[in-house]
């Protein structure tokens, strides 16, 4: 008995061994817009994530600079620059997860829409080659209008007989991390402990958040309710407004990209009850495209959650804007076929 039990010992010793070295796999990040306004500190923020072993940064310009630049940061992760179409395959080729901050951004009394022309190209051409170099990868799509931008992405993926909806999303977590915000503002909370779910889409009115459902709880009044309902729909705009033509949100946006990525990253790692808001493949309403709360496991969606009781003013709301959120889909989906 003592035999068996030494030896059990030198099992679980080695375990832990295992443990301390091993239990943080490698994991291939790479960033497709990297030397951009949200791809610099997105690149930075991934740099500093101990769950990131490769950082790829990708660009159809000035990615050496950024990785010579953030490559000499002493974390974990081993930092590669590419630039230009010639170097995307080796940018993508062993990515577990892929994330899209490529594309122009909006300036004044532009919608997320109008950027549509511009992006749903540049969309289609990233896709077509994470098909090809790394059909396995997780993808977080960042780029506007992601209404659109996610269909789309799908469509290509489908083409190439490679779809896989669990592994498709639509970042929204910049809006869930202003929801918090203005909420905490208000509600007189720390801002820290607060949660709210936000469901819809990425677009003006398509951004639903649930603050019937936000905690810790506060006796806010409709009038409350419905401004920071508003300003988290507008949050984009107030933001794009301030910069007055020099772009939208980027440190913000990498933040919430950032954060996202991380959710990702531990869902593939195997931990358990990682819940995150994101556009997704859904059958929670009738649109095919539809952002809520996502469970992440080590195959990407484990499970879109149910959008749990909403108020009157979020049912008026929900109602409102799946007109819109159905055609910015029908439109990406069609942009892919054409
Ligand atoms: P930016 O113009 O500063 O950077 C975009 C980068 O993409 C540039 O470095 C550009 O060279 C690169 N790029 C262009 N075509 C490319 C291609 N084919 N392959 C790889 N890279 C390419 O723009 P910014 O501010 O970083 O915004 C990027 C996108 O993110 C925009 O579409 C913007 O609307 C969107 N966005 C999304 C948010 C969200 O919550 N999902 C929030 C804020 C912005």
């Amino acid at each position: 008995s003592m035999l068996v039990r030494s030896s059990a010992s030198a099992k679980q010793s080695l375990l832990r061994r295992n443990f301390s070295t091993g239990s943080v796999p490698e994991r291939k990040v790479a960033i497709l817009g990297a030397a951009g306004g949200i791809g610099q500190p997105l690149a930075l923020l991934m740099k500093l994530n101990p769950l990131v072993s490769s950082l790829s940064l990708y660009d159809i310009a000035n990615t050496p600079g950024v990785a010579a630049d953030v490559g000499h940061i002493n974390t974990r992760s081993q930092v590669v620059g590419y630039m230009g179409d010639d170097n995307l395959a080796k940018a993508l080729e062993g990515a577990d997860l892929v994330i899209i901050p490529a594309g122009v951004p909006r300036k004044p009394g532009m919608t997320r829409d109008d950027l549509f022309n511009i992006n749903a190209g540049i969309v289609k051409n990233l896709c077509s080659a994470i098909a090809k170099y790394c059909p396995h990868a997780l993808v977080n799509m960042i780029s506007n209008p992601v209404n659109s931008t996610v269909p789309i992405a799908a469509e290509i993926f489908k083409k190439a007989g490679m779809y896989d909806e669990k592994k498709l999303f639509g970042v929204t977590t910049l809006d869930v991390v202003r929801a918090k915000t203005f909420y905490a503002g208000k509600a007189n909370v720390p801002v820290a402990e607060v949660n709210v779910p936000v469901i819809g889409g990425h677009a003006g009115v398509t951004i639903l958040p649930l603050f019937s459902q936000a905690t810790p709880q506060a006796n806010l009044s409709g009038d409350v309710l419905t401004a920071l309902t508003k300003r988290t729909q507008d949050g984009g705009t107030e933001v794009v407004e301030a910069k007055a033509g020099k772009g939208s949100a980027t440190l913000s946006m990498a933040y919430a990209g950032a954060l996202f990525a991380d959710a990702c990253l531990k869902g593939l790692n195997g931990v358990p009850d990682v819940v995150e808001c994101s556009y997704v493949q859904s059958t929670v309403t009738e649109l095919p495209f539809f952002a809520s709360k996502v469970r992440l496991g080590k195959n990407g969606v484990e499970e879109v959650l149910d959008l749990g009781p909403l108020s009157d003013f979020e049912k008026e709301g929900l109602e409102a804007l799946k007109p819109e959120l159905k055609s910015s889909i029908e439109k990406g989906v069609k942009f892919a076929n054409q």
